[in-house]
């Protein structure tokens, strides 16, 4: 028995979503037919013109150490999508591009975050967050929002929560798993209170782009210019440019806490691919037809699966603004017992019975600090769609 681990590593645990994935796979490989609802990745392929930049930039030799912080002309590009689509300019100095949104959440929390310091994370919140703030030495203050509220966290829970050792706000809009996306009143209340208690902001914006109904996006740090001196923006191309597999993310904001993200990644992982790179330059600079296409489609099957959600009897499915994930109330199914009998105790029962009896992934709302719902993903075809809605139908309806 291995009894050399630190205590970090002791205390670690493994992402769920990534493990109801690895388990899923298992199970197909297997030759089961799940259906696979627990993902959080479009199911498009990368549009063709961007892997066409990363295959010229293989061709042209361009496989080499880039600057740790990410290559000069992809900041450039970082710059222009900060001003134009959230009116935060920037100048390079206030750029890092990372591997993923994962390594600049991570890296902003490491560079803000001391040991003891409380970090504010409204629930339900993404899974990582308060993994990342553990592993920093920080202690994660989770602020429960409601389903009537729509999702989302008031400035009045957001203050309640604030003490003397709060100073980090780590902000999700549009959110996973719930799909809320915050609008600006909303956002210059919480900006105020930011603000009044001297609080530091991270807001992950990487479903920016995915946004329905005429619903648009706005960077809590362009809501007040105070606000900007206090916030590290992070975005990149995963979810919206379906690049998920090329590992690019970027973060802007205050210069000093740019310049330690970047001298963290130089002692960590040095720069993100170089060939990714260039991908997500043309991701950034090229045309934006690829990303409407892909918006129209998911917001189709969002309002197909919240339709059809809503028809099975005790499930309740209100419809978010954004992401790709929709976050129905399972609680009247909790309770209840599975096929072998077994009283299903919370949301992590209610998964595993879908998963073994009904073959279909969710994530359980455990997972996200928030019980009673489970994380239903619509980034797969509709064919998957109905068949999984279908078997979650008919399970639902056996659990009487
Ligand atoms: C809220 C949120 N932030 C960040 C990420 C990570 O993005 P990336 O794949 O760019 O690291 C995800 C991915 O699931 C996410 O849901």
């Amino acid at each position: 028995m291995f009894s050399g681990l630190s205590r970090r590593a002791r205390n670690l645990s493994p992402s769920p979503t990534l493990a109801l994935d690895a388990r899923t796979k298992e199970l197909q490989a297997k030759g089961v037919d799940v259906v696979n609802l627990g993902i959080g990745e479009p199911d498009f392929d990368t549009p063709s013109h961007i892997g066409d930049a990363a295959v010229q930039a293989i061709r042209e030799g361009f496989t080499k150490y880039t600057p740790a912080t990410g290559i000069p002309d992809l900041k450039k590009a970082v710059c222009k999508k900060f001003l134009e689509d959230n009116g935060l300019e920037y100048d390079l100095s206030q750029v890092v591009i990372s591997v993923g949104a994962k390594q600049a959440v991570y890296n902003a929390v490491q560079v803000l975050c001391d040991e003891g310091d409380e970090v504010i994370v409204p629930a339900p919140y993404w899974v990582s967050y308060t993994e990342i703030i553990k592993l920093a030495g920080g202690i994660p203050v989770e602020v429960p929002s409601r389903e009537e509220a729509g999702f989302k966290v008031s400035a009045a829970d957001l203050e309640a929560a604030i003490g003397d050792r709060t100073k980090i706000l780590l902000f999700n809009s549009p959110n996973n798993p719930s799909g809320a996306v915050y609008d600006r009143d909303e956002l210059l209340a919480i900006a105020d209170v930011c603000l009044k208690r001297g609080l530091y902001i991270i807001s992950d914006e990487i479903y920016e782009k995915l946004v329905y109904g005429g619903l648009k996006h706005v960077s809590i740090a362009s809501v007040r210019p105070a606000l900007k001196d206090r916030t590290i923006v992070i975005n990149g191309v995963s979810k919206a440019f379906s690049m998920t597999g090329w590992r690019i993310g970027f973060a802007a904001g205050p210069r000093e806490a740019i310049k330690a993200m970047g001298d963290l990644q130089g002692q960590v992982t040095s720069n993100p691919t170089s060939i990714s790179q260039k991908a997500a330059l043309a991701a950034l600079l090229g045309p934006k037809e690829p990303v409407e296409a892909m918006v129209r489609e998911f917001e189709k099957r969002r309002n197909f699966v919240v339709g059809e959600l809503n028809s099975i009897p005790g499930l309740r499915c209100s419809t978010p603004g954004g992401a790709f994930y929709v976050y129905p109330n399972v609680s009247a199914f909790i309770g209840k017992k599975n096929a072998s009998g077994k009283t299903i105790a919370d949301s992590a029962d209610l998964a595993e019975a879908i998963l073994q009896e009904a073959a279909v992934a969710v994530v359980p709302g455990t997972a996200f600090g928030m019980d009673g719902y489970v994380r239903i993903s619509y980034a797969t075809s509709m064919e998957n769609l109905r068949k999984g809605i279908d078997r979650l139908r008919r399970f639902f309806a056996a659990l009487g």
